[in-house]
């Protein structure tokens, strides 16, 4: 059995589904603080599977020892986290109680039941600024905000307690940029409020809800001006959890896995692929360069494909028609 942390949210409902059709039985946490119950119950309608759900806070120790106690747990799931690079700027304290006060409580818990198996969400956002691409695991560590120093600390506590004990198996995935939906159209990206990022902005404009999409930045040294990204197909993402939990089956120890293409898009070259895949017209601007944007950041994903034999298998144009697809199924998110 799996306790999936932040099961609700974008990512963890993609996972979930894999889980399941996998046939493992989860449990899911969530304080719903990003996301929302329904998630859970599309999760439900697309495996024909029920799951058990706790609304409740990682920083609940309380709470995770009933867990513990009452389901046989043997691995952990880590999504829960806050993610907004932009809020972790203005409000560091509440992401570093989030992030990793939180995550310390989860992990002493852990321990207490002598559950020594986890999967951590890490992130791109721990290499700070691109010194070469594509970037391989071994690529400079320096991140610049906030929200990237509490994955990176959060690595760096999971890498301490493997070395205090030796029956910790520990797999830290650093997701490169998770685009695109299930192909049901059941679950998606549902941001609160004005998206920051890409694919939900783009999507909401061309659905109606906001007018022209701003492109920061047609100065970077890149194939049009504009910057580059590794943008992966969340079902891709989420498959990449259950070969991670296969993994830790086989006691790896510690690991760190980029989960990426390792192919380079730029922000024009998505936009067009995005009309010539969906036929809808996306109004656009150029707009100046986006404060702390880098110009280029692809992964190398070589050492999750030899590890543990995961590589993607959908395309820019699956993860922009599965967008969209959502985006059109449910203007109003699960709204
Ligand atoms: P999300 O906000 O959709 O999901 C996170 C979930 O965790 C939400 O349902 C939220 O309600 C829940 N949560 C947050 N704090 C909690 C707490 N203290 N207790 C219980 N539940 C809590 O985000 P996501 O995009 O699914 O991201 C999942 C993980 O992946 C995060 O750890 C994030 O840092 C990481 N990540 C995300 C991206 C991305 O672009 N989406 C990229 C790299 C890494
Ligand atoms: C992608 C590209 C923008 C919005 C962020 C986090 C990172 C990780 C993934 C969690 C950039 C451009 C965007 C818009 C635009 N999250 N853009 N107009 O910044 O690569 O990564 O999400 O770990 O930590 O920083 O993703 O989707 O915001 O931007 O032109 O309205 O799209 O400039 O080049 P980013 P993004």
């Amino acid at each position: 059995m799996i306790l999936v942390t932040g099961g609700a949210g974008y990512i963890g409902s993609h996972t979930l589904v894999e889980l399941i059709n996998q046939s493992e039985s989860v449990v899911v946490i969530d304080n719903l603080q990003n996301s929302t119950e329904l998630a859970l119950e599309k999760v439900k309608e697309i495996t024909g599977k029920d799951l058990t759900f706790y609304q409740g806070d990682i920083g609940d120790a309380q709470l995770l020892k009933q867990i513990f106690e009452k389901h046989p747990i043997k691995s952990v799931i880590h999504f829960a986290a806050s993610k907004s690079v932009n809020e972790s700027v203005s409000q560091p304290l509440a992401y570093y109680r989030n992030n990793i006060s939180a995550t310390v409580t989860l992990l002493e818990c852990m321990a207490q039941f002598n559950i020594k198996n986890i999967i951590y969400s890490s992130s791109a956002a721990v290499y700070g600024d691109p010194v070469y691409t594509p970037m391989d695991e071994a690529h400079p560590i320096g991140p610049i905000t906030p929200y990237g120093k509490t994955k990176y600390f959060g690595e760096q506590i999971l890498a301490d307690l493997a070395v205090s004990d030796s029956q910790w198996n520990i797999v830290m995935l650093r997701y490169f940029n998770p685009i695109g939906a299930h192909h049901s159209g059941l679950i998606g990206e549902d941001p609160l409020g004005e998206p920051r990022n890409l694919l939900p902005y783009l999507t909401q404009v061309a659905i109606g809800k906001r007018k022209v999409l701003s492109i920061f930045g047609q100065d970077y040294n890149t194939i049009d001006g504009t910057p580059v990204r590794d943008y992966i197909h969340v079902v891709d993402l989420a498959k990449g959890h259950v070969q991670a939990l296969n993994l830790i089956q086989k006691q790896c120890g510690l690991k760190v896995l980029n989960l990426g293409t390792g192919k380079p898009t730029s922000v024009l070259e998505l936009v067009s692929r995005f009309e010539a895949v969906t036929g809808q017209k996306l109004p656009y601007q150029m707009m100046p360069r986006r404060e702390g944007d880098a110009e280029c950041c692809y992964a190398a994903p070589d050492a999750a494909l030899k590890e543990m034999s995961w590589k993607t298998e959908l395309s820019l144009d699956n993860m922009l028609e599965d967008a969209w697809h959502w985006q059109s199924k449910n203007p109003n998110g699960y709204n």
